[in-house]
């Protein structure tokens, strides 16, 4: 009997899991290949990996490595032994990554060293900013990688310019999206609940989120963010999921007092994916650094404020609702004073991003292991 293709998944972390699911989901659909799912456990926390796996209903993972927390070497270096020894034993036929993360990283080195081709999604995202740990790892997979799938039509320029076959290149949209529209409605039928339980009113308040190392490391950047929250949250609620990273880093430079201390902003643990949609659905703006909210603001043409120098989502500067406010106290104030007035952008469309990115990729790959 002829030997099932087998297709192995790394996932880690948060962003990780809401990409995987519609990708595992329609490789399901196909019974010629055989699906392998590992988790390497860099996040753990309940509301970090279980939830988005019951929420999701992503299959319980083949494998799990448990490694934790730790500095980028460390944790790059667990995951890389764990993931050679379960690569020597399954023998995958291909490796799919997800985006950038350290997890992300081990996989591409684990598999290219002992010559697994690598399909590689979200490829080609840049900021140019090397100072974001995510910009090295993504570079890297980027040069170790043996198919990309962009999520912009832009990352596929930044891929050309590094030299990567326009071959093995492939612009199919952002695959994040399709977890979105199939989650909306279950995100909107938890409206009424979440608003009592956060004693808010739809349109009323912000969402924010903070947890990149650049700011959630820096205490300068903290100072800034937090002073410009001060002034928002006396015109808006401002409701702010606490990423473990930042909570830990607030108390460690002593300003858990300050914040807890500013009247409008109330501050509560991470929330799972279908509680955040549900927020950010019914909210008046997002105030964030994360990548994720970035583009899910513009398809929800919700206006975002994106508290970094740069943003890899250019997309959604160009056609989206976002704009790049840096981590200047008097820039955030400003830009938010006149989303408050009613000055606001408006999305627009933007191509494959439209729920059906990971048939089109599943469809690519499938076209490949059949030749
Ligand atoms: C990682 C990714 C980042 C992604 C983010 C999503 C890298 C380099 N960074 O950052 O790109 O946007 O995930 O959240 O891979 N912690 C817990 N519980 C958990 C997980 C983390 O308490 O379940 C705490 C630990 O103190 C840990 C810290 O958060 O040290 C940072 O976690 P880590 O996985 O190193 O990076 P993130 O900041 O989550």
């Amino acid at each position: 009997m002829k030997r099932k293709t087998k297709f192995l998944t790394i996932a880690g972390t948060r962003p990780n899991f809401i990409k995987i699911a519609p990708f595992l989901d329609e490789l399901a659909k196909f019974k010629r290949v055989k699906s392998v799912l590992v988790h390497t456990g860099q996040h753990y926390d309940y509301k970090m990996s279980q939830s988005f796996f019951d929420e999701l209903k992503i299959k319980k993972p083949e494998y799990f490595l448990g490694i934790g927390s730790g500095s980028h070497s460390v944790q790059t270096a667990k995951a890389l032994e764990g993931l050679e020894k379960i690569f020597l034993l399954e023998k995958p036929d291909l490796v799919i990554l997800v985006g950038d993360v350290n997890s992300t990283l081990a996989g591409a080195i684990a598999a290219a060293k002992l010559h697994i081709p690598i399909a590689h999604i979200e490829a080609g995202q840049r900021s140019f900013d090397r100072e974001m740990p995510e910009e090295i790892n993504r570079t890297i997979v980027g040069q170790l990688a043996t198919y990309h799938f962009a999520a912009m039509e832009k990352d596929v320029d930044n891929l050309l310019n590094e030299g990567i076959s326009k071959k093995n290149i492939y612009y199919v949209g952002n695959i994040m999206v399709d977890t979105l529209l199939k989650s909306k409605k279950a995100a909107e039928l938890l409206s009424r609940k979440i608003m009592k339980e956060y004693n808010i009113e739809p349109k009323k308040y912000v969402v924010m989120t903070l947890h990149r190392a650049g700011n959630a490391d820096s205490k300068e950047n903290l100072i800034q963010i937090f002073g410009a929250v001060k002034e928002i949250s006396k015109k808006i609620k401002v409701i702010f999921t606490v990423h473990p990273r930042t909570a830990k880093m607030l108390k460690q430079f002593g300003l858990e007092n300050y914040i807890s201390r500013i009247s409008g902003l109330r501050i509560t643990d991470p929330v799972s994916y279908l509680e955040m949609l549900c927020l950010v659905i019914n909210c008046f703006f997002v105030l964030s650094d994360s990548g994720g909210l970035q583009h899910e603001t513009t398809v929800l043409n919700i206006p975002c404020l994106t508290m970094k120098k740069t943003s890899e989502w250019s997309v959604t500067i160009e056609k989206g609702t976002n704009i790049v406010v840096g981590m200047d106290k008097d820039k955030i104030v400003s830009e938010a004073l006149k989303i408050i007035s009613g000055r606001r952008k408006n999305a627009k469309k933007i191509r494959y991003w439209d729920g059906k990115t990971s048939e089109r990729i599943v469809k690519i790959l499938l076209d490949k292991f059949n030749e």
